[in-house]
């Protein structure tokens, strides 16, 4: 299974997502392998990959990947080799580049597109002008790509609850594209964590003698392990189809 998050807007949680989900609990227990892959050039999820691997953290059935190519037949190329080797491909994709190339080949090739997005009509316009004209050209071109477009609402509030944000984009959205039940809430320990190049579980390990941080961290992994099991599900049927 392939799944890509993709958002041309900048800053929405998608390399956050891409590796906690690779490492989540619920991904380990479904698939014997795990390919992580960063197409962004800027290298975010390699330099956290750098850390790890110099503090000697297990990575577990997860590999790293970063293809850092602009050359569209470099990367499909690349990719298309780990994904032979690897039960579950997990794929960062920047929100910029040379006319949308990345998002354009992620749109096409991946068997589930998520799109984190937040409630603003800042990012609806954006997602509009920018990412939905190519989801239309690829539908167009191949219909059964269609249901395979989820966007996933995020920096929710945390007391806020997925239905009414599920309603919000219930309403905005083109017909082609939906929304999944879940949300990823906006949690102050996201945006600590990844420093230190670790993951989730291994944060909370380091964290467990403080009971604030302990109950922190325990709520992202909930988050996670829900999303987790809200993108599989969706993105049953449409295994196979690359
Ligand atoms: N759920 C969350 N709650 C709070 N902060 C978050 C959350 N997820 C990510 N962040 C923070 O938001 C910032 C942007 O996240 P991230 O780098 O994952 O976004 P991105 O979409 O990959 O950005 P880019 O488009 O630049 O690649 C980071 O500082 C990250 O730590
Ligand atoms: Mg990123």
């Amino acid at each position: 299974m392939i799944i890509g998050f993709v958002q041309t807007k900048g800053g929405t949680g998608k390399s956050t997502l891409a590796v906690n989900t690779a490492f989540s609990g619920h991904m380990h227990r479904k698939f014997g392998s795990i390919a992580l892959v960063e197409l962004d050039p800027q290298g975010t999820l390699k330099a956290w990959w750098e850390d790890r691997d110099e503090m000697g953290y297990d990575p577990g059935k997860v590999s790293f990947h970063h293809i850092s190519s602009t050359q569209k037949q470099v990367f499909q190329q690349g990719i298309k080799s780990i994904s032979d080797y690897n039960e579950l491909m997990i794929m960062d994709i920047p929100g910029e580049s040379t006319g949308k190339l990345h998002t354009r080949f992620a749109c096409a090739y991946c068997d589930l597109v998520i799109i984190p997005m937040r409630m603003s009509t800042n990012d609806e316009s954006a997602f509009m002008n920018n990412l939905y004209p190519i989801i239309k050209e690829i539908i167009r071109a191949v219909p059964e790509k269609k249901g395979q477009f989820k966007v996933l609402p995020v920096f929710t509030h945390p007391l806020q609850s997925w239905q009414n944000c599920f309603n919000y984009f219930d309403d905005i959205l083109p017909y082609q594209v939906s929304c999944l039940p879940v949300v990823f809430p906006a949690r102050s320990v996201y945006e600590n964590f990844n420093r230190r190049g670790l993951n989730l579980n291994e944060y909370a390990q380091l964290v467990q003698s403080n009971k604030k941080f302990t109950h922190q961290v325990g709520r992202a992994i909930e988050d996670i392990e829900k999303i987790c099991k809200t993108i599989i599900k969706a993105g049953k049927g449409n295994h196979g189809s690359n």
